[in-house]
């Protein structure tokens, strides 16, 4: 077991992690029952009649819009401050046990405002369960807004304006990304968010949780089940410097030179690819393209409670499929640590 030893020391970075996707059956059965939630009977759906069905549920999805079904009635349990602070916290302790040394985590705002949960309450929790992990494990974070591609662009622009504070004064969001079901709402739909963004300074805080280029960062999920023109679009329309899954770039040769050439990093998710039926196996994933063609990508577990693994259970399957080297495998932690929204102080502590 030298290889799994290895892999759980390389440093790793975590990119491509939605937060309530991190949400166990076991604790949104008490969430359910503290909060006064009203989940689906088992009548309407028997995946819901305990957590144990509903994680044997997991195991079957038939796509990204199936399993964003259970995603977005899961989230419905979270209500306080202090359930986004645990869910957060939860989480960091796990990645730090997998070797995680920074750590990039998505949210959904739309998908609990909608809810009538106010933003503020939502990003107190995170900053909250992130702070008391950051002293607690030393890792560093930081938080990423994620717009739902499913609502219209007004519904981005009204919630790219609520965070205007949490972005410019107090620097506790990082970034945006786009996510949600992906077809068919590309990109291009979402021009306008962007460039908004674009105009937007982030806060320099002190400490790890800086973001050292001073500007909001963008990224956005693209090529994950549909094809290559939304990963153009993301890059070209909307001028994010990293691509959220990308898998699908293996089918545009001239697309994959330039995002090589560009250094844009794709946050790959073996495990969620594998459950979501985006391909059959670990193995169909283009890695030994992406690495060959010199295409920068980190490795990631987007939703674990969900998808079977953490982010180390993603590292094992790689090496199970594809038996990198160990100078491949450094050169993937490299790319992760260098593809990182965190300050170079913190990279330069990492390498
Ligand atoms: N894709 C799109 N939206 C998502 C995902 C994903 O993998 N996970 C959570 N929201
Ligand atoms: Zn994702």
């Amino acid at each position: 077991h030298t290889i799994q030893t290895f892999l759980r020391a390389l440093p790793k970075c975590e990119h491509h992690l939605h937060i309530e996707g991190s949400l166990s059956p076991d604790l949104l059965f008490d969430l359910a029952a503290r909060n006064k939630i009203q989940l689906p009977s088992a009548n309407d759906d028997p995946a819901f009649a305990s957590p144990e069905t509903l994680l044997e549920r997991y195991e079957h999805f038939s796509s990204l819009d199936d399993f964003l079904h259970y995603y977005y009635i899961g989230m419905s349990v979270l209500l306080h401050e202090s359930d986004f602070h645990a869910l957060a916290y939860a989480y960091l302790r796990r990645a730090h046990h997998d070797g995680v040394m920074h750590a990039e985590m998505f949210f959904d705002p739309q998908a609990h405002t909608e809810r009538g949960i106010d933003l503020d309450t939502v990003v107190r929790g995170l900053r909250a369960g992130c702070a008391a992990a950051e002293s607690e494990f030393g890792i560093s974070t930081q938080l990423i807004m994620c717009f739902l591609r499913h609502l219209p662009a007004t519904s981005a622009h009204e919630t790219l304006k609520a965070a205007r504070a949490a972005i410019e004064d107090d620097g506790s969001i990082t970034g945006i990304g786009l996510d949600s079901s992906e077809k068919p709402f590309p990109p291009q739909l979402f021009e306008s968010v962007y460039a908004e963004a674009q105009g937007l300074q982030a806060a320099a805080t002190a400490g790890m949780a800086s973001n050292g280029s001073g500007r909001l960062r963008l990224t956005a999920h693209a090529g994950e089940e549909a094809d290559p023109s939304y990963i153009r679009q993301a890059v070209d329309l909307l001028g994010v410097e990293r691509i959220d899954h990308g898998i699908r770039l293996a089918e545009d040769e001239s697309l994959l030179k330039r995002i090589a050439e560009t250094k844009t990093m794709l946050t790959v998710c073996p495990l969620s690819n594998v459950r979501l039926q985006c391909v059959k196996s670990v193995a169909e994933l283009p890695l030994r393209k992406f690495l060959d063609a010199g295409v920068r990508f980190s490795l990631n577990s987007d939703d674990p409670a969900y998808f079977g693994g953490y982010i180390l259970d993603n590292y094992y399957a790689v090496q199970d499929a594809f038996k990198l080297s160990v100078e491949e495998w450094e050169r993937v932690a490299t790319a992760g640590i260098e593809g990182s929204w965190c300050n170079q102080a913190r990279k330069a502590e990492m390498l």
